[in-house]
């Protein structure tokens, strides 16, 4: 990295934001591209999100993402959100516009698709039903993604109902609420099974569901990208389904706001994917 005093400025707003893979995935994307840019880690806590948010244009930056715990603050923090951070509830990418306004989107649903069609170009939303686990902002952004895709259903199945019901009420459209105990059941005629929980996660209970009743045709995805080869994957390629791992839709997430901050757009590449499985591996 090479910048000068014109260097383009953006970062991941994280607190904490030491573990975020964000820096180094668009600092590869601004090193490889040759730009004169920056992609800092800023670590902020809640308290002093808005001001530090606020102060961000005043320093010229171009923009940032947000991450754990300031999503959802983000959403009313931006001078403007846009209707699919508002559906989703959240907002991780900020852009400064030439008049210094902040405007919000969420590309996490973008992320998942994108991460989909990379890995599984045949498949199609508009195929059958998609049951997704887990109701927390992840599976909102997927619910949303899935739904502007075209699935006819969405089934969605959570340990707490309550929250699987919000998403269904926010959002309209073709979602049902099953209950957790429902998760081995509803797999029967679905087009793809997508875990947003964070069971399975290094560290965290396995995610414990019977594929027995899954078509073989069915697509499933994991959004949890450590370790990359979850117990839910390992299953579904054992018995033959396609697979498509997470670390994709923490790629693709990154690219509108790359290419609105720095003015390229960026591909997500096997070296890229690799670099960052290195870093994943190294812990
Ligand atoms: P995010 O916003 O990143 O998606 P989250 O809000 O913490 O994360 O959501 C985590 C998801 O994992 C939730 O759906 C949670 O279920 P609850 O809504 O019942 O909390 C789910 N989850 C976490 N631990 C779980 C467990 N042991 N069994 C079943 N679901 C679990």
């Amino acid at each position: 990295m090479n910048m000068t005093g014109a260097a383009k400025l953006a970062g991941v707003m994280g607190w904490p934001v030491a573990h975020s893979l964000s820096p180094m995935l668009h600092g590869h994307w601004l090193d490889s591209l040759g730009i004169d840019g920056a992609y800092l880690p800023l670590a902020v806590a809640p308290e002093n999100f808005a001001e530090v948010l606020a102060a961000l244009p005043k320093m010229g930056f171009r923009g940032v993402n947000v991450t754990v715990p300031h999503k959802e603050a983000a959403l009313a923090a931006v001078d403007e959100a846009d209707a699919l951070a508002r559906r989703i509830g959240a907002v991780n990418t900020i852009v400064v516009g030439d008049d210094g306004k902040l405007t919000g989107t969420n590309t996490d649903g973008f992320g998942f698709l994108e991460n989909l069609k990379a890995g599984a170009p045949k498949w199609n939303a508009a195929g059958g039903p998609a049951v997704v686990l887990g109701a927390g902002g992840a599976a909102r952004a997927v619910a949303v993604a899935l739904i502007d895709a075209g699935a006819p259903e969405i089934i969605l199945v959570n340990r707490t109902r309550a929250r699987a019901e919000k998403i269904a009420a926010d959002l309209g459209g073709p979602l049902t609420v099953w209950d957790w105990d429902d998760r081995a059941a509803v797999l029967a005629g679905a087009n793809l099974l997508v875990n947003t929980t964070t069971l399975g996660m290094t560290g965290k209970a396995p995610l414990d569901i019977s594929l027995d009743a899954l078509p073989a045709a069915a697509l499933v995805n994991d959004i949890v990208y450590a370790p990359l080869q979850t117990d839910v994957l390992a299953a579904a390629a054992a018995r033959g389904n396609p697979v498509v791992d997470g670390l994709g839709m923490l790629l693709h997430q990154a690219r509108p706001g790359f290419e609105a901050w720095f003015g390229v757009a960026p591909k997500v590449t096997p070296d890229l994917r690799a670099r960052i499985l290195e870093n994943l591996a190294g812990g």
